[in-house]
């Protein structure tokens, strides 16, 4: 468990966080093993979301995450998935810890700032829809 997946989201791109947000992520302790600018279509986004399909929010996440650039990272560090989700905080920003990405640069619980997998599995998973052999270190 030494990588995890993220993506910088449309909102905190939108909104100018992109330095801010890599910054608090490298001070954290953690390398960027493969980073790209990219945006997700809705065909994409609802293909990469596919595990949330009969949630009730899964057109909204879709349609928001669709709806601009965002940044997608595999990260390296020790514990990495479990350490990258205490430095996000909680889904819903108005109950993330102080300090945390999403308290500081999340607007709502659908734009909130950031994505970290939820398991070494996932983070695999997720990597490899974005990054192909050759992005990778
Ligand atoms: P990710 O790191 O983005 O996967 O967030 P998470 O693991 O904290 O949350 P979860 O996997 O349960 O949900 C995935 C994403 O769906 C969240 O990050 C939110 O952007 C979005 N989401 C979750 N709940 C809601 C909701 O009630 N309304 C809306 N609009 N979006 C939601
Ligand atoms: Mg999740």
């Amino acid at each position: 468990n030494n990588k995890t997946f993220t993506m910088i989201k449309p909102d905190a791109v939108a909104n100018g966080h992109i330095g801010a947000i890599l910054d608090q992520i490298i001070k954290a302790g953690f390398k960027i093993n493969a980073m790209k600018y990219i945006a997700l279509t809705e065909q994409t986004a609802g293909k990469f979301y596919e595990v949330h399909k009969e949630r009730p929010f899964y057109g909204e996440l879709v349609g928001f995450m669709s709806s601009g650039p965002i940044v997608a990272a595999i990260l390296e560090k020790d514990n990495a998935v479990e350490d990258f989700r205490k430095l996000i905080g909680a889904t819903d920003p108005a109950k993330a810890e102080a300090g945390t990405i999403r308290q500081l640069f999340a607007e709502s619980i659908g734009a909130n700032a950031i994505h970290g997998s939820d398991s070494s599995e996932n983070a695999k998973i997720e990597g490899d829809f974005f990054f192909s052999a050759l992005e990778k270190f």
